[in-house]
Formats: C-alpha cells, structure tokens, sequence
C-alpha cells in the first residue's frame, strides 16, 4: 500500500448507490479496500451479497472478501427500499452471477478483524443501516479506538428525512442500532462519527447528459461497455422514480460522497456536536438529534457534515470511472 492510500472497510446494503459507492471504492487511486460486509437494508441481506459481489466482480475486484451480517434490524421489522432500487436492489442492471463465494466470516468478525490488523489505519465506511456496526462495537468495544476514521451516508441534521418527516433511511431502518453505535464513537481517544447526511448528499445528484459525457470520455477503453450498460441501467430505475415524483430524472449520490469523504475529509466542512438517535418518538423514530448548543452537557461524538464541494466530489467520482473503464 502506497503511504497516500487508506485501507478502505466498506460495510453496505448494495442498492444503486451503494454500488456506485462500491466503483469508486475500487477505482480511487487513494483507497486500498481491503474488504466488504453486508447488511439488510435497501434489500434482503441474501440480494445485497449478492450484489455486492457482482459489482466488485464488474470492477475487477472478485478477490476482494465480501461477509455477509446481520439478516434483520436489532429493533425494527425489515423495511426494504425496493421502491427505490427495484426489486434486485440495482434497478434495471443485470449483472453476471458471480464466481466468488461470499466469504466465510461473518460480518462482525470481519470488521473487527481488518481494524486489529490495520490498527489505527482503517477506515470504516457505513453506507446502509448500522446494524453490523453496532454488533460489532459490542463484541469489541475498542472498535472505535482500533480504526483511523469512521463515516456513516446517514441521517438528517438540519434536513428533512427522506423516509419520515424526520428519518433518513439508514437511520430509521434499525434506530436502535443507529443508537447504539452513535453513542460508542467519539468517546475519549475514539474516531467521532463523520454522519455524510441528506444535509448534503441531497446537493450531490448526477443526469443522464453526466453518463452521456462520461460515455464520451470513456469511448475506447476496455471496460467501457460493461461499465457504461450498468450505470446506464442501474441509474434509468432511480431517473424514472425521480421524474414520476419531481418531472426531473437524477440520481442522488448519497452512498459514494461518504466513500469520497473517507478518503478526502476537505470535501466537506463539518461541526462537532453531540447527537443521540430517536428509538420510540410516535412521529420521529430514527430521527438523528443534535446538540448544537451543548444543552445535555455531553462529549460531542459526531462531525455533522455541513457543507459539500459537490463539483469537486463529482469530478473525482467520474475520474475515478475513466480509470474504472482501463
Ligand atoms: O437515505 C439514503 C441511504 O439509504 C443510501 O445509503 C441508500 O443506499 C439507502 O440505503
Ligand atoms: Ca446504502
């Protein structure tokens, strides 16, 4: 590993943008992954294996161990997405089955295993439901002083949610989990919770003339047909929900500005705070509460993200797939 790279963890619910997500991880010149874990969320555990297997196997990295975790919420009924990431989880894409099993481990093992191995150099990125992140962090509580950085794509901090008035998916998924694992960073010595929320995902968004201009640049290399037919067809099921709803097709970028974020923290600006999770609000269950004023007279355990250069990130996101396409 070059000393520029940081060992990427990646734990995910692989819908869409979990696996765009999952591309950039593979193709950024400043990531090292070093191994993937799944979690119900957007989709069954089963299907987003699945998936994320056969995006790493698209990216050319089927080496790369995918464990599959936690099944079910701690707290919640399983409450999928597939609205939003059709019924596979990656919208009209049909990706290859692929070769590689998924690995041996659990999830939980898995995380805690590469953060003893990279001691202080891991970097943890959560882009589903915390529910592995929170079983992972009662089976080791040095978890969050063993890792160099942990960012989560979840909540709403001064937004509204995307699932309630007041919830963001991943959160409200499983809240307590959400709970529990907000509450074991940022304590003394451990990495704080770097929450990637709607606040500013919402102003990260890609088109189809970005996919056509990326087509262009791409045109001759290898890879190019593959890749472009899966982020066409993965992307047109996310266009066609979004214009049914506001008469504009885009996709959000929620799940690859947290990958871009881990590993350029200057893509954001961020204010430290205290936030807590809502378990059993009759209106607000899994909303991300925060203390900006230090009322509870708490340890603040989480850099909210704040502001995005959306055009950097966008450029280094479609850089990162012209590489991809060699
Ligand atoms: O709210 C957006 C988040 O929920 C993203 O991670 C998306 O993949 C879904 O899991
Ligand atoms: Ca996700």
């Amino acid at each position: 590993m070059s000393q520029q790279q940081d060992c990427l963890f990646l734990d995910v619910d692989t819908g869409i943008d979990d696996a765009f997500a999952l591309l950039y991880a593979c193709a950024a010149p400043q990531a090292r992954l070093v191994g993937v874990s799944t979690v119900v969320g957007n989709v069954s555990l089963a299907a987003a294996t699945r998936n994320t297997r056969a995006v790493l196997a698209l990216a050319g990295r089927a080496e790369v161990p995918v464990a599959p975790g936690a099944a079910v919420p701690l707290g919640a009924d399983p409450n999928d997405a597939s609205a939003i990431h059709g019924v596979t989880g990656l919208g009209h894409a049909v990706l290859p089955e692929p070769a590689e099993p998924a690995h041996a481990a659990h999830a939980v093992d898995a995380i805690i295993a590469a953060a003893r191995a990279q001691a202080g150099r891991l970097v943890l990125v959560a882009t589903g439901p915390l529910t592995n992140v929170a079983l992972a962090v009662m089976r080791e509580p040095e978890l969050p002083r063993l890792i160099k950085r942990f960012v989560i794509m979840g909540g709403a901090y001064r937004e509204h949610g995307n699932v309630t008035p007041s919830a963001e998916f991943n959160i409200w998924h499983d809240p307590e989990a959400a709970r529990i694992a907000f509450r074991a960073f940022g304590g003394p010595g451990g990495a704080p919770v770097v929450a990637i929320g709607l606040d500013v995902t919402r102003r990260t968004t890609i088109d189809g003339a970005d996919l056509d201009a990326l087509a262009a640049r791409i045109g001759d290399r290898p890879r190019e047909g593959a890749l472009m037919t899966f982020l066409r067809d993965s992307a047109r099921f996310y266009f066609e929900r979004t214009e049914r709803q506001s008469g504009q097709r885009f996709l959000v970028m929620h799940d690859p500005l947290a990958v871009a974020v881990a590993l350029d923290p200057t893509l954001v600006e961020t204010r430290r705070a205290a936030v807590d999770v809502e378990t059993s609000g009759r209106l607000t269950t899994g909303a991300t509460v925060v203390d900006w004023d230090g009322r509870w007279g708490r340890l603040p355990n989480t850099d909210v993200a704040v502001t995005v250069d959306a055009e950097r990130f966008r450029a280094a996101f479609f850089a990162a797939m012209v590489r991809l396409a060699d």
